[in-house]
């Protein structure tokens, strides 16, 4: 018997089973021979939401979350935030390793030529109402954007997997800036190649009747630390849904745009702008501990603490803290830091927040830092996918190349009726208050034309 093993004993049949451990794992198909007799399905394991359940190998991202260690391709994210750039980090998570001098000028012209869309797809973003969630047409954006590059479609081709890459990392913040200026009643600014990302994806946002808008340094720095911060994060909702659905064989355009579905959620990408709904109701530091007994009694959640992985202070949150005083340097002081950091304060002091290990998350202080760069809270999960969508194709490249890689189907526990014979409409019993869908709300007049 090999000592890297499981030993199970089926108590309903008492047979033994040696099951083998490989990495700290069992797999869960060696369950699948165990049955009580032979033409029955066999054991299953039962993980709602993954809790216990690894679903890839993969080395791009690991994550020690009770240490509170984030590596990507084995760099800390403090090294790569301190002196990495954002592009540079996408060239690691998507390559694997740091680039050489004339590899990272390589990777940064492609980025920097392919960050126009076609005028089509611009169009097609002037037909959003006025006030469309910018999320909504950034996702609606990087889908159609598969309808532009049909080649993507030939996915084991390395050429294709690359321009993929490139297009959908350049072109993600020009879409971003779209939808932000679409919402404002503006012009869409074209990119600017003279600009790095940070820059230019601010001065997309930003720029008025100046001939060239060129960002306070410090602000674009700031912002491109918080692009690395984001980057990738190993096997999360978002990532989980592009390897999903990118399992099926469809282009990487379509597999990102499930990504950005499963970020635009409030219980992950949209958690910053959560924080800062949470913020401005608790108004003062002074309601902090009030806010608190709340959370306790469970009437509200402490939005920006917790997460499933980092049992431990997030070290993402403790990075964008440092940068905090230099942000506010050259901005407006924004006084729900006070509130953010009073909150902190009484949350890790308060055994129900210790106790369950509820530290601050990477969402709970960039809002805020998002704010002083006046980027209005409805574009926050927007500024999350643009970096993301570097973890999101080094997860999809990998996945290609990936030796087990078959769809991803999971089983279930079947709960409902079984073999029920059909009941023809007038033989019907059921309640007699016809209820059917809600009645329409009257059409809200359109603004402008
Ligand atoms: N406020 C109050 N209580 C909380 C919070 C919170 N933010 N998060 C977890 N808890 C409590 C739960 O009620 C539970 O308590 P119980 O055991 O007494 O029932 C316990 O802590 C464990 O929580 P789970 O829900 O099991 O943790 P899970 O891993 O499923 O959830 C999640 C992680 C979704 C991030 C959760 O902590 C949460 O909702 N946080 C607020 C939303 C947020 O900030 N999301 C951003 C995550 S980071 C990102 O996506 C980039």
């Amino acid at each position: 018997m090999s000592s890297e093993s499981l030993t199970v004993t089926d108590n309903r049949t008492g047979k033994t089973y040696e099951l083998p451990i490989e990495d700290g794992t069992v797999r869960g198909l060696d369950l699948r021979q165990i049955k009580v007799t032979e033409d029955e399905f066999g054991l299953m394991s039962y993980d709602p939401a993954f809790n216990n359940t690894a679903s890839c190998r993969s080395s791009v991202t690991y994550i020690d979350g009770a240490a509170g260690i984030l590596e990507h391709r084995g760099y800390s994210i403090e090294q790569l935030c301190e002196r990495s750039t954002f592009l540079e980090t996408a060239y690691l998570l998507i390559f694997g390793e740091l680039p050489t001098a004339a590899q990272l000028d390589r990777w940064t012209f492609d980025i920097t030529h392919h960050t126009f869309v076609h005028e089509d797809l611009k169009q097609f973003f002037q037909g959003f109402r006025y006030d469309a969630h910018p999320m909504g047409m950034l996702l609606a954006g990087v889908g159609a954007l598969s309808t532009f590059y049909p080649d993507a479609k030939k996915i084991d081709d390395p050429e294709e997997r690359y321009m993929a890459a490139v297009r959908l990392i350049a072109k993600v913040p020009t879409l971003a800036a779209f939808s932000y200026r679409h919402n404002m009643g503006l012009p869409y600014v074209y990119p600017d190649n003279d600009l790095n990302f940070a820059e230019n994806f601010l001065s997309m946002m930003f720029k008025k009747t100046e001939d060239r808008h060129i960002p306070k340094q410090v602000l674009s720095k700031v912002l491109d630390v918080l692009f690395i911060l984001h980057a990738d994060h190993e096997q999360n909702c978002s990532t989980n849904a592009v390897r999903g659905v990118g399992s099926s064989g469809v282009d990487p355009y379509s597999a990102v745009a499930a990504g950005v579905a499963a970020l635009y959620g409030p219980l992950h990408g949209g958690a910053n702008e959560a924080v800062l709904r949470m913020l401005r109701r608790i108004e003062s530091p002074q309601n902090v501990p009030d806010f608190l007994a709340r959370v306790k009694e469970r009437e509200e959640k402490l939005m920006g603490f917790g997460h499933r992985v980092y049992k431990n202070y997030d070290p993402r949150a403790r990075i964008i803290q440092q940068h905090m005083d230099e942000v506010f340097e050259a901005t407006e002081y924004n006084p729900l830091v006070e509130i953010a950091r009073e909150l902190e304060k009484h949350a890790l002091d308060d055994e129900y927040f210790t106790s369950r290990k509820l530290y601050p998350n990477v969402d709970f202080y960039s809002g805020i830092i998002y704010e002083a760069l006046e980027i209005p809270a409805n574009m926050f999960t927007v500024l999350f996918t643009i970096p993301r969508t570097a973890g999101w194709m080094a997860q999809w490249m990998e996945m290609q190349e990936d030796p087990e890689l078959k769809i991803a189907r999971p089983r279930q526990i079947y709960t409902g009726e079984r073999e029920r014979d059909y009941v023809a409409l007038d033989d019907r019993n059921g309640p007699e208050k016809i209820t059917g869908p809600p009645a329409r709300r009257p059409k809200r007049p359109r603004r402008g034309a």
